[in-house]
């Protein structure tokens, strides 16, 4: 069964927009656990946007999911994440600018130093790590060959794209990418835009053993609420 993460940082942005305590990431947090899935994806921002350090606390020692911590590889991010001990970090680009993440990280000489460093310490802490990455086969190479846990396929062009007909380039470029990744005996996930009709063509790819999904599902809790958001996901996943 592949493991549904919701990113609940939207919540927390809802909540910052006025700045008292509503709605709260914690108990939203405690729907998706009780919407059975299986961790909480959040990001860390050097800007504090979505999320911020009391949210992270609060989750860790709430306790009842996997907390997928997404971040840069950044010295304080790096202390915040080895210190507070989420269940999985995930490596990501982040531009101050940009509304959102806009694509996987470009692993050059002076990042791969940066990462292996990192992924030491992380391992000696028993912390997974994850390298969100574009489908692009020479960095989907150069990622394994560092000897992470996982890797997360961007599908953020993919999913622009589903509507676009035909179009079978961004789908091809993932399984390409994903066969590599399968291959290596690095684990597999996928997230970026992903929504109820652009996952499920996706749940073909094998070895794919986590999706993480963030907008799609706090837009659609707006009008139908947040667990039956959650649930119509997990339908489809269910497929
Ligand atoms: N995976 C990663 C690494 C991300 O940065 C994001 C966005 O925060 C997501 C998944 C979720 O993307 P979306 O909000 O578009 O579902």
């Amino acid at each position: 069964m592949i493991v549904l993460g919701v990113n609940i940082d939207h919540v927390a942005t809802l909540r910052n927009a006025r700045g008292g305590k509503n709605p709260d990431p914690l108990s939203a947090a405690e729907v998706v656990y009780r919407s059975g899935a299986g961790q909480v994806v959040c990001h860390l921002r050097e800007d504090r946007r979505h999320i911020l350090d009391q949210d992270l606390m609060d989750l860790l020692s709430w306790g009842k999911l996997p907390v997928n911590l997404e971040m840069a590889l950044t010295s304080e991010m790096q202390e915040i994440a080895l210190s507070m001990e989420p269940q999985l970090v995930t490596l990501v680009p982040e531009r101050r600018l940009e509304r959102t993440t806009e694509g996987g990280l470009c692993l050059n000489h002076e990042l791969i130093g940066k990462i292996r460093e990192f992924h030491k310490l992380s391992s000696g802490k028993k912390i997974p790590l994850s390298l969100f990455l574009d489908p692009d086969i020479e960095m989907v190479k150069k990622g394994c060959d560092l000897g992470v846990e996982q890797i997360e396929l961007h599908t953020g062009p993919y999913a622009n794209s589903f509507f676009r007909s035909p179009d079978k380039f961004e789908m091809e470029r993932l399984i390409e990418c994903s066969l590599y990744i399968g291959s290596s005996n690095v684990r597999l996930a996928m997230g970026h835009g992903l929504d109820s009709e652009n996952l499920l063509p996706l749940l073909s790819i094998p070895d794919l053993a986590e999706v993480n999904i963030g907008h799609s599902i706090i837009s659609r809790s707006v009008f139908i609420g947040l667990s039956a958001a959650i649930s119509e996901i997990q339908e489809v996943l269910a497929r």
